[in-house]
């Protein structure tokens, strides 16, 4: 369907600003993501407004770096990509207006990209493109859902998180004991000093049918249990705290990974989005496959967490639409319902 020109993609749905060049083959031209998580850190969290004002003030320079480290100009390009959804709306109006922009004052055509179809299409990006059938698993600070992957166009939604998001749990529990923002990667580092069986967490949904995750229960039960230890105790005992708490957010990933496996069998599991950098959770999964026979697939960490080659890489797959018909394409903050 596409020529050989390649295509823009361009992703603001949290709080990363970022534009990627990439082939029809897959073939990544360039990939420019502006993290703005040292201006979240004194707040704890992603600012929605703030997100969306450094979008604002970033994205010109991103887009002019992508293209220019991919050496094209905007004539150059076969289409314009941009997630429309789900995320922040804010934050997604700034990348879906930038894009329309782009693409109308070219007469380029346009793709609106599924964020999520986006983490999934991470994987069919070269040098290491995995071909469905696959499981797909996407743990971030945003989302957490379980995807089964049958084409390169979409996905059916297994089970997402009823509340908090993994990353979001992790973050959160981080803060408690006095880690900054994003905190998932220290406790990570942090619970390889402490005893993950010290403190017994709820892991949610244990016992349920269905393949949705909760993880708010057990973010409750930390608050507690960090606040019964008082500020002395829960800092001496700090690593035990960040075990057991990620030991019960892997152990929820992990038994409805293996639930979705047990209910459709496939030979391959991906995982994506920020947490699956988690060295706990590729221990656990990576003996998972192991004991089933399934190969895992774990792409570069710049393409799990927030990009836009992922979004360029959806686009492959999908039906451009010709200029100007785009021109009044909205942005949705989540799924329908
Ligand atoms: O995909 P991502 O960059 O985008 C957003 O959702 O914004 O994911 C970020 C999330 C954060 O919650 C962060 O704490 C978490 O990924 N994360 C980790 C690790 N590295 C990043 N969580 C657990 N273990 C890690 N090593
Ligand atoms: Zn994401």
């Amino acid at each position: 369907m596409w020529s050989e020109r390649p295509i823009l993609g361009i992703e603001t749905s949290c709080d990363d600003t970022c534009a990627a060049v990439v082939t029809p083959a897959g073939e990544i031209a360039s990939n420019v993501i502006s993290s703005q998580a040292r201006f979240h850190d004194r707040y704890g969290g992603v600012v929605p407004e703030v997100a969306s004002r450094h979008h604002l003030e970033l994205i010109n320079a991103v887009v002019e770096n992508a293209l220019q480290d991919a050496g094209v100009e905007l004539c150059d390009l076969a289409a314009v990509a941009v997630t429309s959804g789900p995320g922040l709306i804010g934050a997604l109006l700034i990348g879906l207006s930038a894009a329309k922009a782009l693409a109308a004052s070219n007469s380029l055509p346009f793709v609106a990209v599924d964020h999520l179809q986006g983490h999934v299409a991470a994987n069919f990006l070269q040098p290491d493109p995995t071909e469905p059938p696959f499981l797909c698993l996407i743990a971030s600070g945003g989302h957490t859902l379980l995807a089964q992957v049958e084409d390169h166009r979409g996905y059916r939604n297994l089970g997402e998180t009823r509340d908090d998001a993994a990353g979001e749990a992790l973050d959160k529990a981080a803060r408690l004991i006095g880690l900054s923002y994003p905190g998932g990667a220290e406790l990570d580092r942090l619970s390889r000093d402490g005893d993950p069986a010290a403190f017994p967490f709820p892991v949610g949904m244990k016992r349920a049918d269905s393949l949705d995750f909760s993880f708010s229960g057990l973010k409750t039960a930390f608050a507690y249990k960090v606040r019964e230890l008082g500020p002395e105790e829960a800092r001496r005992r700090k690593a035990d705290l960040a075990a057991s708490f990620q030991r019960a957010v892997v152990t929820s990933l992990v038994e409805k990974v293996e639930q979705a496996l047990d209910q459709t069998p496939v030979g391959k599991l991906a995982i994506g989005g920020g947490v699956a950098a988690n060295s706990e959770l590729r221990e656990r999964l990576t003996a998972l496959c192991e004991r089933r026979g399934l190969e895992l697939k774990v792409p570069p960490r710049e393409l799990c967490t927030d990009n836009a080659a992922m979004i360029a890489s959806a686009a492959r797959y999908l039906e451009p639409v010709e200029h100007p018909r785009y021109l009044d394409f909205d942005a949705f903050a989540r799924h329908a319902a």
